[in-house]
């Protein structure tokens, strides 16, 4: 069953903040080593007896300002040094899986980058086998369904994805996806388009970030040379009236992330964010987090503060909401599920 829009009317604005809450949510872009919150990574860099750059909890907040997306990668790498046993990968992943099911998130699709952690001499297996006993504990313990996508770096080169693919070989029943993702700017789709025909090889589904930074032609190379299921933020789309059309058409889900826009100076403030313009243009835009505990807000407080920003009504949110459902990798059945859940949900406010 779905809901006519016209009962969205009848919630009212002092509803709409409950509503978020309330809404059974997939997250489908999270970069697990972005939920690293300071606390966590204080912790364990006492327990792996390693010196971070910084003095306290409070300092290292403080350097959470960043002029782009290089200034974040930066610190994002620096402080993934700190991930050393299964135990990390496992607390790490749990720490957010908690947060969010608390946040009624049902459904995530998480990143993570082996490549930064294989070159810091932290084999494959150590790090997949962590992230996936906090999934499947999740999914045992709090009915969290997810999927896991390795995500390549694109400012390495295409011989070390090709090396990374062959390490996942043995896990490929885990990993359901591949992504980009790193500095955007001068490292395009292109450069890795034998890899993910590789990839497509191996059924694995496919995913880039892609317009963020980097200029619309970098999104027409996701579509077209890397066969794309899906685009990672994908912003400067809206410049280009004729790939507007083309993920409209195709109803290419976008991943969108306000608060990571907002502090990668991508939009220079959110009530100018894009989203009620994607929308309008008939994209299948979803909001995510990225990396909330650099950026300040899981998936609650991208929506909440996205809704304050450009005054997002009942029928967006829910909208937003439904594309990330439907536009997930979930099982169909779960998707119906969390649809009817949904649907519920948006009866008891109406
Ligand atoms: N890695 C983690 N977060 C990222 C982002 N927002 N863009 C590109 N690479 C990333
Ligand atoms: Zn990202």
């Amino acid at each position: 069953m779905t809901i006519a829009a016209s009962t969205y009317t009848s919630i009212t604005t002092k509803h709409l903040i409950p509503l978020i809450k309330a809404l059974p949510k997939a997250e489908l872009h999270l970069h697990i080593e972005g939920s690293f919150e300071p606390e966590l990574m204080f912790k364990l860099a006492q327990r792996n007896n390693i010196t971070l750059s910084y003095d306290s909890v409070e300092a290292l907040k403080e350097a959470y300002q960043f002029n782009n997306l290089q200034e974040f990668l930066d610190l994002y790498y620096q402080g993934m040094n700190v991930l050393q046993t299964q135990q990390d990968y496992y607390d790490l992943t749990r720490a957010y899986l908690d947060k969010v099911h608390r946040q009624n998130v049902r459904h995530v699709e998480i990143f993570w980058d082996p490549q930064g952690h294989l070159e810091r001499g932290i084999d494959f297996a150590t790090q997949i086998t962590g992230i996936l006993q906090a999934l499947k504990e999740a999914r045992s313990q709090q009915g969290m369904s997810y999927r896991l996508i390795m995500s390549f770096l694109r400012h390495l080169s295409e011989e070390s994805a090709f090396e990374t693919l062959e390490q996942a070989k043995p896990y490929l029943d885990e990993i359901y996806a591949v992504g980009l993702d790193s500095s955007e700017q001068g490292h395009p789709p292109e450069k890795f388009e034998r890899v993910f025909a590789a990839c497509r090889e191996l059924d694995l589904k496919i995913t880039a970030h892609a317009g963020e930074e980097g200029p619309p032609d970098y999104v027409w190379q996701a579509l077209d040379l890397l066969q794309v299921d899906r685009i990672d933020h994908g912003n400067r789309s809206l410049e280009d009236p004729a790939l507007v059309k083309r993920l409209a058409d195709s109803q290419m889900v976008l991943t969108v992330c306000p608060l990571s826009n907002l502090k990668l100076q991508v939009v220079k403030d959110l009530g100018q964010h894009p989203i009620p313009a994607m929308l309008t243009a008939g994209l299948k835009a979803t909001i995510n987090s990225d990396d909330p505990a650099y950026f300040g807000g899981y998936m609650d407080e991208n929506l909440i503060q996205l809704q304050q920003a450009v005054g997002l009504n009942a029928e967006q949110i829910i909208t937003l909401v439904r594309n990330s459902i439907t536009g997930s990798w979930a099982e169909e059945e779960r998707k119906v599920e969390l649809l009817a859940e949904l649907d519920k949900v948006v009866s008891q406010f109406s």
